[in-house]
């Protein structure tokens, strides 16, 4: 997260008029309550891209790219999220916190250990030749040790730590270099083992992989834990090497350190690795910001399949009609390291060229187990492959995704494929959904909703998620709609919320009111209904305790009485 607080955000928002921001960069027109012009973020004849200054939001129908000034500030000049908060702040003069400054300041420190400590571990590399001998046997040349910084660990508790000016010990323990047992003892936590330093996109080292040397010793790999520099699931291994030495469009994800070295070695110089854990949409947005186009790469086994599955539907919102994504199965038992190593570049750049296509990996996968042959089949794909065509932005890809399920499937789509729709964003409008739009228009409206009333008891979509604004909106009362939404950029929904917020454009402030109290009425009443029907089937079955009844009672009471009221 980041050190800058929720109420200087919404300060900021609230200073700055997102249409002066925007129209600096990209010609606007007025239409209607709104300004329109041609989208920044892909090629367009006809605008598609709107600015709406009453929300202080923007929205491409094209593209499917909205937001905040923020977010357009992050994506249009590629800033990340302090930047884009500086940037705004000293347009309308005023200092962004100075609990930043203490932050970086930490960082900073925090550099310093991590600098130093690799060249500790590159000197003690050099310095012995068992590790040496090891580099060789996994075919990883001096040459490219160097650049990616690889080092050794000693075989001891303190090896690391006594290289460090007592006063640097606390820091050294935040680094996550060294480590502290129940009884406070604290020791070096990589001990004997080949360390990989992990690298942020600038380059500047943030954390550690070590990975065992003797065949006996585990775990194979151990990770820095999570620091004030480190965040995993940021994070990707050899980003910053890979965009430098990179002469392709594409970049190759890969699961392993080994991997990303072994594939550099034979020339292969544009692969990531995730640290050990499943693709994020962080992961993708980073990459996205360089590369048009991403080639995963995953071992043939089961494993690799069910990653490469989860980093299929974590892609399809970020998935726009410029960019590729497509899915390279190595054969059974290697991994890129293995195989470039046993089988050369050659062969390696040959499987890349045959990757999978994201759509058809998507159909491959809909289709596992279903005969497309029989109805029944075809029906369960039709089903299955809603959920995924609806999470893909407005584009020719998601057209043509509808159009090749309806071919198999002999089915139309109910969103229409003939004509983009302008004006609405395909949502199921539940109750629920209705009142997220409200809501994220309106943030005052949480006021309507009672105290103990919790929306997950229900069995709709997105019942976690308005729980969730409503308690953002009790404890912020005054939150407006651009900040509300704004506390959710880090998160997957964040894309649909913007599009939400315009749903209830046509309505005026009373109308929405009314509208959210209906709304929350007619869920009273079902949640009544069914605490009724629940307790019936218990006094049939069991028979109800007194307390039973006379809830029972005042339900059967309280629900007449709405009906008399008629509604
Ligand atoms: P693998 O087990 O596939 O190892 O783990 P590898 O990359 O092929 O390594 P070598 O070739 O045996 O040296 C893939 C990744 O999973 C994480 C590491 O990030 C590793 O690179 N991992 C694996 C761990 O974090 N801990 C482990 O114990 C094992
Ligand atoms: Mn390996």
């Amino acid at each position: 997260m980041t050190s800058i607080p929720n109420e200087f955000i919404d300060e900021l928002i609230s200073r700055v008029d997102i249409y002066d921001v925007i129209s600096t960069r990209v010609p606007l027109k007025k239409a209607g309550k709104d300004y329109t012009g041609l989208c920044p973020f892909h090629n367009e004849n006809t605008p598609s891209f709107t600015v709406s200054q009453n929300k202080q939001f923007y929205h491409c129908f094209g593209c499917g790219k909205n937001g905040s000034v923020i977010r357009f500030l992050m994506d249009y000049e590629g800033l990340d999220f302090i930047d884009a908060i500086k940037d705004l702040a000293q347009m309308v003069g005023i200092e962004v916190p100075v609990n930043s400054n203490n932050q970086k300041q930490l960082h900073k420190n925090l550099y310093a250990i991590t600098e130093k400590a690799v060249r500790i571990f590159r000197h003690q590399l050099k310095e012995h030749q068992v590790v040496l001998d090891y580099l060789k046997k996994r075919s990883i040349s001096e040459q490219t040790a160097q650049l990616f910084q690889i080092g050794y660990a000693l075989n001891l508790w303190d090896g690391l730590m006594k290289r460090f000016h007592s006063n640097e010990h606390s820091q050294l323990l935040e680094s996550g270099l060294t480590t502290s047992n129940d009884h406070g003892r604290v020791y070096d936590k990589f001990r004997h083992r080949l360390i990989f330093p992990i690298h942020d996109r600038r380059g500047r080292v943030i954390a550690f992989g070590g990975r065992a040397i003797d065949a006996n010793q585990q775990p194979k790999y151990l990770n820095s834990p999570e620091t004030p520099l480190f965040h995993k699931s940021n994070e990707l291994y050899g980003f910053h090497l890979a965009r430098k030495h990179s002469k392709n469009n594409y970049v190759l994800v890969v699961e392993g350190y080994m991997d990303v070295v072994a594939l550099f070695e034979h020339g292969v110089k544009n692969a990531v690795a995730t640290l050990g854990t499943a693709t994020s949409e962080q992961h993708l947005k980073n990459l996205f910001k360089v590369w048009d186009n991403i080639v995963f790469c995953f071992d043939g086994d089961n494993a690799g399949r069910q990653a490469a599955a989860k980093a299929l539907f974590t892609a399809l919102p970020l998935y726009l009609d410029h960019q590729t994504i497509r899915f390279l199965f190595l054969p059974q038992g290697h991994d890129p390291d293995s195989y470039i190593n046993q089988h050369g570049s050659e062969s390696f750049q040959k499987l890349i060229d045959q990757a999978t296509p994201l759509s058809d990996f998507l159909l491959d996968h809909l289709s596992q187990g279903v005969d497309v042959d029989s109805i029944d089949g075809r029906a369960k794909l039709f089903h299955m492959a809603q959920n995924p065509i609806s999470q893909l932005p407005q584009g020719a890809f998601k057209q043509m995704m509808m159009q090749r399920v309806s071919q198999i499937t002999q089915q139309q789509f109910q969103l229409a494929a003939t004509q983009p729709q302008r004006n609405s964003v395909q949502i199921e409008n539940s109750p629920v959904k209705k009142l997220v739009s409200l809501l994220v228009d309106q943030p005052s409206l949480h006021k309507l909703v009672p105290k103990e009333f919790k929306f997950v008891e229900f069995d709709y979509k997105g019942v976690a998620l308005i729980d969730k604004i409503v308690e953002i909106c009790r404890l912020c009362p005054q939150i407006g709609s651009a900040t509300l939404i704004e506390s959710f950029r880090d998160e997957s929904v964040y894309d649909y919320l913007v599009p939400l917020a315009r749903q209830y454009n046509h309505l005026d402030d009373k109308q929405k009111y009314n509208e959210f109290k209906d709304i929350i009425t007619y869920l009273q009443k079902r949640a009544r209904q069914s605490q009724i029907d629940s307790l019936r089937e218990r006094q049939m079955k069991y028979g109800l305790t007194q307390q039973e009844k006379q809830q029972l009672v005042s339900l059967l009471t309280e629900h007449n009485k709405t009906k008399r009221h008629g509604n």
